[in-house]
Parts: structure tokens; C-alpha cells; sequence
């Protein structure tokens, strides 16, 4: 009976201790979500009926049909037509019966986007994500920002091996491929994930393709946030810099004008919020914009462009860096800046000594370094 008692105890106390975990698959969020999980509760309780029954059978037969004398010898028999009938016929209902949600379910979860959904493009790159909204002309980095009660349609690609987008609170797990080259005339093959979500707050993804040697390295958030949040994130994304800063690119055509190329402008007030700038975020944004860095990383409303790196506008804004695996602060980001390969394998950056991927070093000193951090993380 012991041998019995410890391991229903142990299955109360595991269960017991589930408390909410950021990847849980079984707390959906989204209309996506939502359908797999009835679809997972489902399949769940036929699970614990076929259990239930195996293991009152089970008991039965133990407890009767005990050997009750050493001579004694059980009925022969050979055969059993209704028995052989009914497993048969009641195991292949049952899977007719899971059958059936399935296949609904898997028509729920690819049906046509509603004309108002909002498209975010998702492109896979080892070992990071990127986000870019074409409606709204806004690109980012490993963290999506959505707004709630709003249809998404991601459109999933990617720029190397095979990834796969999985938040698993949101939706998923669906991959996303190298889109192959399609003759003239026809539409290249995405993927694409369609969901709604249903409530604000910040949900934990995971690259859920095996890809690379940083494969595990490879996580995301997204952020839920109101439509008045959304916007304002959006607002922000273009207003990051040029706030505070000399020579600041004209409101209304900011990709037009780089910094410091109106000396001629009358001072105004942003010249003047200029002067009380941290003179490390100074020197920072000198160095980053005077560096290879930016034939990578772009910063929106300045001259860094690059568009092969993760984004960096409102980076000071990110809970973390290298897609998801530390918390981003001045620390870290300088360890990042100065050796990242060291702390993600098979990075594609360069740190201040080592080249990285096809990049020679940036050959920044520790003092370039600690102004470039604190300049990336003034972006918010
Ligand atoms: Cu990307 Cu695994």
C-alpha cells in the first residue's frame, strides 16, 4: 500500500505546486490560444476517462481472479468475439471523437484574417527576432509590442535556418522558414499566425526550432499593451531621439535631416534641454554614430541605419538584451558590447577585440564603451 501512498502524494504535491509560470501552455490568452487549450482539455478528460476505466478493470481482475490455492488453475479460454468487437469498435470511436475537435481546430486556427487585423512582419535571425510594422513604418527587436482586443496577422520568415515563433500563452508553435525564391507572377509562401489578444501584460516566447548553437538562447516578450499604450509606444518609437537633441531633425521629415546638420538653426528649446545632457550619453552618442556600429544597428531620427542588426531605437525601453537572456542595464550591456560571443555563442556581433560573424572588432576602448551603453540605454 506504501508503494501506492508516496507516489499519489508526490502527484498532489507537484500539482499542488503549479503556480504561474511566464510559458505555460495551459493559460491561454488569445482566441488562438483558446482553441488549442479546449482542444488540449478535451483530449485531457478522454485521457482520464480511458484511465479511470483501464484502472477499475485493472483492480477488478487483481482483486477476483486472485489465485486463492497453490493447485488451483483459472478457466481455459481462447477467444472472446465481443470482447475482440467492442476494443475495437470503442477505442476507434473515441479517436473519432477527438478526431473531430482537431480538425475543427485546425480550421479555426488558419481561417482568413479579418480585413481590420494588423500585419507585424516576424523575421528569425540567429539568434534574434525582428518586428516590423509596415502600416505604422516602425521596426524593433525580441520584444513585440500589440495592442489589445486588436486582430494581429504575423507574417513569419526567415533570414537563415528554420525558426519557429512560440509564445504560448499568445499562440503558436508555427516556424518560420527561409521564404524560397518564386517564379514571376506568383506570391512567395509564408507562414503566417493569426490571433487576437485578449488581455494586456507581458508574455514570455521561445525560438521553438532548433537553429543554432544559441538555439536556447533565442526568446522574446510581447507586450499586451491598451491601444492608447500601443500608440504611445509607437509616438515614442519616433520621438526617441531629437528630443534633446543639437540640431534636431525636423518633426515632419526626420529621416531627411542627420544631427548637427543645421548649425545655422536658432537656438530653441531642445538645444537648451541639449545642455543639461549627461556628458557620458554625449560622448556615447558621438562614438555609436562615429562607429562601425552602425553599419548594423539602426537608431531611428539619427544616421545610423544599418538594418542587419536588431534595431536599436527605444532600446533603453527593452527589459532585456541579447534576445531575451539578460536583464538590460549599464552592467550587462557593457559586458554585451565588449564580448558578446562570450556570453551567446555564434553571435553575428563583434565585440571590442574579437570580430563577429563576417565584422572585424569595433576596437572601442572601456571608456567608448561605457558611453555607448549609457547612451543606447538613454533611448526610451
Ligand atoms: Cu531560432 Cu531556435
Amino acid at each position: 500500500m506504501a508503494s501506492l501512498v508516496l507516489p499519489l502524494l508526490m502527484m498532489g504535491v507537484a500539482t499542488g505546486c503549479a503556480e504561474e509560470y511566464p510559458q505555460s501552455s495551459i493559460s491561454p490568452h488569445t482566441d488562438f490560444a483558446e482553441i488549442i487549450h479546449s482542444l488540449y482539455v478535451s483530449i485531457f478528460w478522454w485521457s482520464m476517462l480511458i484511465l479511470a476505466v483501464v484502472w477499475v478493470l485493472l483492480a477488478w481482475v487483481i482483486v477476483k481472479y486472485r489465485r486463492k490455492s497453490e493447485d488451483e488453475k483459472p478457466r481455459q479460454i481462447r477467444g472472446h468475439l465481443g470482447l475482440e468487437i467492442g476494443w475495437t469498435i470503442g477505442p476507434a470511436l473515441i479517436v473519432i471523437a477527438i478526431a473531430i475537435p482537431t480538425i475543427q481546430a485546425v480550421f479555426a486556427t488558419q481561417q482568413p484574417v479579418a480585413d481590420d487585423a494588423m500585419t507585424v512582419e516576424v523575421t528569425g535571425h540567429q539568434f534574434w527576432w525582428e518586428f516590423h510594422y509596415p502600416e505604422q513604418g516602425v521596426t524593433t527587436a525580441n520584444e513585440l509590442w500589440l495592442p489589445v482586443d486588436q486582430p494581429v496577422n504575423l507574417r513569419l520568415e526567415s533570414n537563415d535556418v528554420i525558426h519557429s515563433f512560440w509564445v504560448p500563452k499568445l499562440g503558436g508553435k508555427r516556424d518560420l522558414n527561409p521564404v524560397p525564391a518564386v517564379r514571376e507572377g506568383q506570391d512567395p509562401k509564408y507562414n503566417w499566425l493569426y490571433f487576437t489578444p485578449r488581455e494586456t501584460g507581458v508574455f514570455m516566447g521561445q525560438c521553438a526550432e532548433f537553429c543554432g548553437q544559441s538555439h536556447a538562447l533565442m526568446a522574446m516578450r510581447v507586450v499586451v499593451e491598451t491601444e492608447e499604450g500601443f500608440q504611445d509606444w509607437i509616438d515614442r518609437w519616433f520621438a526617441s531621439e531629437g528630443a534633446d537633441f543639437p540640431g534636431d531633425p525636423e518633426p515632419e521629415e526626420p529621416e531627411l535631416q542627420m544631427p548637427g546638420m543645421d548649425p545655422d538653426d536658432e537656438p530653441d528649446e531642445t538645444q537648451v534641454a541639449a545642455e543639461d545632457e549627461d556628458p557620458l550619453v554625449a560622448l556615447g552618442r558621438e562614438t555609436f554614430l562615429n562607429s562601425t556600429c552602425i553599419a548594423c544597428h539602426g537608431v531611428e531620427g539619427t544616421a545610423a541605419q544599418g538594418v542587419i542588426a536588431p534595431n536599436l531605437t527605444l532600446f533603453g525601453a527593452r527589459k532585456t538584451l541579447g534576445a531575451g537572456i539578460m536583464e538590460n542595464n549599464q552592467e550587462n550591456l557593457v559586458r554585451w558590447i565588449i564580448d558578446p560571443q562570450g556570453i551567446k555563442a555564434a553571435v553575428a556581433m563583434p565585440g571590442t577585440e574579437y570580430p563577429g560573424g563576417n565584422w572585424p572588432a569595433t576596437g572601442l576602448s572601456d571608456e567608448e564603451v561605457e558611453a555607448v551603453a549609457a547612451y543606447l540605454l538613454s533611448l526610451k
